[in-house]
């Protein structure tokens, strides 16, 4: 059953929840009474913020009022990769967790529980402890830290958070540590919830982001061994996955990992290991960014390649812009680059995506201008799959939402100009309709001779 038709369970009405931020605009969002205005796109999220806001889960700016009200304070900043300074384009940037430490530490009364619950490096706790550690001398407040680090993923974090594979509690303080596993306790099975030293805790949630991107550029690297060879990264990935030590999930191929958190978590892990001198190590993880990096131009190249080696005046359809279904986040992913590329070679393009609004696309593809200088269409937003294909040479899809697996091709294929193409980076639509409907196609992983 999908998220958005189950009822949610009210798991903790006995505790009142304050989330607090800097930003009026996004408080205002997450107070406003149309749903549909909250910041970001999840399913079953406006059910749960709807059941629960006003009665048990506020919203507010007032960060110094909630802190002092609170007897646990979760630290849930933005940790971006560092774009200057030492680290720089690998080390995470801890200025917001600093400052949030240091609000906590002037404005907590009596004693306060702190947990880091963004994704943070091994040992940031410490710098937690030592600024919170300051004013516990100077005014006679105490402070346990806990690091509570999140594993749910976008699209699927309501589900997520209702029934985690585990929740990780690291700390010292065993009443703080009871604490928070009692609040958990309300919905996930005790087994489930373990609890480990701090730095356990810090590391394992990079460590889990590290392994789940390395299976996924281990998957795309597999798939383009299968084009090259005539064999089939779908039949591989069944075939590896039915194996119970590799297990079936994130064996997807596609065009490269994106979102907010796996490039910028291995960067970290890859900094850590420098940091501690462990070179080799360092190299390992890093290998799995070049991967992803060298794939990132793969599919504008072979778009090219099989339009006759120029897409100049081209239109060509994009559907799907998200990183992954599901959501509207659009961070680091992989239609950024595919799409600047095809810009880059000249192509014209028509940009569908159900969540994803065109003031988001062309923030991140960085061409204000929907007409380029000469009067030509550079790209426009399309109100839907058919709208996108009107007159293209090619579709090109690249997020794997649930429409695009059932897309009329026979309908779609004659609004193209043929011979036309369709590139499918998910693996997601019905290949055999679309080649029946007079297309040419592309699918990820793919070998030719089929
Ligand atoms: C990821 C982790 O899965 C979460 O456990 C973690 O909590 C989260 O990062 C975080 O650190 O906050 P998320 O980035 O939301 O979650 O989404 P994923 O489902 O992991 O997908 C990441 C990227 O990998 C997407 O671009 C997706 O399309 C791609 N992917 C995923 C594949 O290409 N193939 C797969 O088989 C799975």
């Amino acid at each position: 059953m999908r998220a958005e038709s189950r009822p949610i369970p009210y798991r903790c009405p006995h505790i009142q929840a304050s989330v607090v931020d800097l930003n009026a605009e996004r408080i205002a969002a997450w107070n406003d009474p149309d749903l549909s205005k909250l910041p970001f796109y999840e399913p079953g999220l406006a059910a749960l913020v709807d059941r629960a806001r006003g009665r048990s889960l506020h919203f507010s700016t007032e960060v110094d009022a909630a802190i002092a009200a609170a007897d646990m304070v979760s630290l849930s900043v933005n940790t971006p990769t560092k774009t200057k300074g030492v680290g720089a384009g690998q080390a995470s940037d801890l200025r917001w967790i600093e400052a949030s430490a240091r609000q906590v530490a002037a404005c907590a009364q009596g004693h306060t529980i702190v947990v880091e619950k963004s994704t943070l490096p091994v040992r940031t706790a410490e710098v937690v402890q030592t600024i919170l550690s300051a004013a516990q001398a100077a005014d006679g407040k105490t402070f346990a830290v806990l690091s509570n680090p999140e594993f749910l993923a976008e699209g699927t974090a309501i589900a997520d958070l209702e029934a985690p594979d585990r929740v990780l509690i690291g700390g010292v303080d065993p009443v703080a540590i009871e604490a928070l596993v009692a609040i958990y306790g309300q919905w996930v099975p005790a087994e489930r919830i373990l609890r480990t030293n701090l730095w356990s805790s810090e590391l394992s949630k990079l460590t889990a982001n590290a392994f789940l991107a390395q299976r996924i550029s281990s998957i795309n690297s597999i798939a383009a061994l299968c084009e090259a060879t005539g064999a089939d990264v779908q039949e591989v990935a069944r075939a590896i996955g039915t194996d119970s030590r590799l297990g079936s999930k994130f064996l997807k191929a596609g065009p490269v990992f994106g979102g907010s958190c796996f490039q910028k978590d291995i960067l970290n892990l890859v900094y850590l290991c420098g940091h501690y001198g462990l070179h080799e190590v360092a190299a390992y993880w890093q290998q799995v960014v070049v991967l992803n990096t060298w794939q990132q131009h793969l599919i504008a190249r072979l778009v090219v390649n099989r339009l006759f080696g120029t897409v100049t005046g081209k239109r060509i359809a994009v559907l799907g812009f998200a990183f992954k279904a599901d959501t509207n986040d659009t961070r680091e992913t992989p239609a950024i680059r595919i799409c600047r590329d095809l810009l880059e070679e000249g192509a014209q393009l028509a940009i569908f995506d159900p969540k994803v609004g065109v003031e988001q696309i062309a923030a991140d593809l960085g061409v204000e201008a929907l007409v380029g200088s000469e009067g030509e269409v550079v790209w426009q937003p399309a109100a839907d799959p058919c709208a996108a294909v009107c007159g293209a040479d090619a579709v090109l899809l690249l997020t794997e939402w649930q429409q695009f697996r059932q897309l009329d091709w026979p309908t779609l294929a004659a609004e193209m100009r043929q011979p036309a193409w369709l590139f499918d980076a998910r693996a997601v639509a019905d290949a055999a309709a679309a080649r029946a409907a007079g297309l040419r196609v592309w699918v990820v992983g793919e070998g030719e001779g089929r």
